[in-house]
Order: C-alpha cells, then sequence, then structure tokens
C-alpha cells in the first residue's frame, strides 16, 4: 500500500504492495482527535463502489472487495466505539459479532474502550434472526436501534437474546440524527457506519454524516446496483475535504471529511 495524498515519501513508494502494520494504517485512519474528545460525535462511513458506483454485486459487497480492503474494514472497525448498520445489510452480509483484534488491544484499552466495537443495528420491524450469534454471543452486547413504535413483541424477543434496545424515534423508524444522539448517550462517539445505502443516504440526508471512506474498486459492473447513498437527493449537494488517499493493486481508498473549524 501506499500513500498517493497527502504526499509524504510513501508516495513513490519503493514496494507499493507492502503490507501496512495494524500500527501504521490506525494512525491513518485515527479519528480527528484521536480520542473522539474534541468535536464530540463522529460518524464516519465505510463503503465500496464500483468504478461505475455499483455499491452492491450478486446482492453484497464482497465481489467488489479486496484483501487491502477487508484490512481496512477491520481497521475502521477496531477504532470504533459502535459500528451503526441497517438490517438488511445484516440479513444480506450474515453479520456476525466483531471479534477481538489482539494487535490493537492495548490501543482499545488506552482509547477507555471495550475489546470490540458494539454493533448497533437500525431496523423499524425487528425482523431478524435473534439466535444468530451477532445477538446471542457477542463480546459486548449488539444494540438495536429503533422507533416507538416498533412491535412490542420483536423487542421483547430481542432483549431475550440478549440485545440492547435503543428507541431512537417516534414512530416506527429511527431519526437518524437522535440515533446518533442516543449513541452519544451511552458513550460511543466514535461512530462508524458501514451502511447500506439506505441508512447512509438518511444519514447524508440528515447532514450527520462527518466522514466518508470510500474504496473504489477497479471494477465495472454496469447493471442497476443500488449506489453507495439512497433515498431521497439533498436540496444542494455537500462538499467534503479530501483528507487522505491510499493505493494497493489498483483499489482507492479515500477517506474524505467535512470542513473542520
Ligand atoms: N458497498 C458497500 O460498501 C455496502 C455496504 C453495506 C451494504 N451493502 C449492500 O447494500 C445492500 C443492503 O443495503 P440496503 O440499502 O438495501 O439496506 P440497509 O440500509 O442495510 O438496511 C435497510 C433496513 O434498515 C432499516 N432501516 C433503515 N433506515 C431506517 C430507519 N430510519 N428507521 C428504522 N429502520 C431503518 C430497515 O430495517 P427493517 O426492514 O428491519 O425494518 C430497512 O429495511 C446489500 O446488497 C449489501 O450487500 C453495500
Amino acid at each position: 500500500m501506499r500513500r498517493l495524498f497527502p504526499v509524504t515519501d510513501q508516495t513513490a513508494a519503493p514496494d507499493p504492495d507492502r503490507e501496512w502494520s495494524l500500527a501504521e494504517l490506525a494512525a491513518a485512519y485515527a479519528y480527528p482527535d484521536g480520542d473522539g474528545g474534541g468535536p464530540g460525535v463522529w460518524l464516519r462511513a465505510n463503503m465500496v463502489a464500483s468504478l461505475d458506483g455499483a455499491a452492491q454485486h450478486d446482492g453484497r459487497s464482497q465481489p467488489l472487495s479486496s484483501a487491502a480492503d477487508m484490512r481496512i474494514f477491520g481497521i475502521l472497525r477496531a477504532l470504533a466505539d459502535a459500528v451503526v448498520v441497517g438490517a438488511e445489510t445484516v440479513r444480506a452480509e450474515g453479520y456476525r459479532p466483531a471479534r477481538a483484534r489482539e494487535g490493537l488491544a492495548g490501543t482499545r484499552r488506552a482509547a477507555g474502550q471495550g475489546p470490540v466495537p458494539a454493533i448497533a443495528v437500525v431496523s423499524a420491524g425487528l425482523d431478524l434472526d435473534f439466535s444468530l450469534p451477532l445477538f446471542t454471543s457477542p463480546l459486548v452486547p449488539t444494540l438495536i436501534l429503533t422507533g416507538a413504535g416498533a412491535p412490542p413483541e420483536r423487542i421483547a424477543a430481542a432483549e431475550k437474546a440478549g440485545a440492547r434496545v435503543v428507541l431512537a424515534g417516534d414512530g416506527t423508524g429511527v431519526d437518524p440524527a437522535r440515533a446518533v444522539q442516543a449513541l452519544a448517550g451511552l458513550g460511543h462517539t466514535r461512530l462508524l457506519t458501514e451502511g447500506g445505502p439506505k441508512l447512509l443516504g438518511q444519514f447524508v440526508a440528515a447532514g450527520v454524516l462527518d466522514e466518508l471512506c470510500l474504496t473504489v474498486a477497479p471494477m465495472l459492473t454496469a447493471g442497476d446496483a443500488q449506489r453507495i447513498a439512497g433515498g431521497p437527493a439533498m436540496a444542494v449537494p455537500r462538499r467534503f475535504v479530501l483528507a487522505s488517499l491510499l493505493e494497493e493493486e489498483g483499489f482507492l481508498f479515500s477517506r474524505y471529511r467535512r470542513d473542520l473549524p
């Protein structure tokens, strides 16, 4: 991997395929102030897209990914307090509990974090299989973000399985800004969303997305796949600032963030 931007001595790396250590990757993707305290809650998204903008192939993101993309996926998780994900992605991708990374255990401890981030599933209907390890045996309890009008029997099933249900909306649905605040209220200020596009579009539209880590896969897919963010368009496109750009084997790992004051 090499860094294309900001330009450093790694830009013309003698060995662009050298695998960066966990520590190097963790430094490259550190939250703005390193411990989440500065700008308060910080919501970053991590998504992969093909050159023609597809966020999925055959209903999954894995065909667009690479080994380096998966390493960055793991690092972003390892830096986060909580991973926010839409229920459809949990169902489509067969989400499992987050795994502890031995090489980053000390970093998490020093940052006052538990062994793994909490997975926070956003769902209105709670039509989820609560017998799965994601709910029954995570290292830290899985959270379910839903609205006050969610089916009570599904809330009961989630809680019986060991999940913690957090209300962040007055109707059946979740208000994206309230979801961020609710997580911050639980002490989760370094937030990562892994999509999918329906959920990410709502964070974008609500103006609460601070950063996008976008992997551009050197692939064309055509077809009618979703883009990385869906839903109603914003009135005015929101401008982001390029924070860094890494490259490995033609995959571009970009990091865009909102302008910091
Ligand atoms: N390219 C990438 O990086 C990437 C990343 C993630 C996923 N994906 C792909 O994207 C697809 C899935 O994404 P998706 O956009 O279809 O769905 P999604 O955003 O993962 O999940 C949609 C579901 O989340 C819940 N939800 C969303 N907003 C909500 C709100 N405001 N209040 C309450 N619940 C809410 C609902 O769950 P209920 O139906 O349970 O009520 C809804 O059906 C898959 O093909 C996956 O592989 C790609």
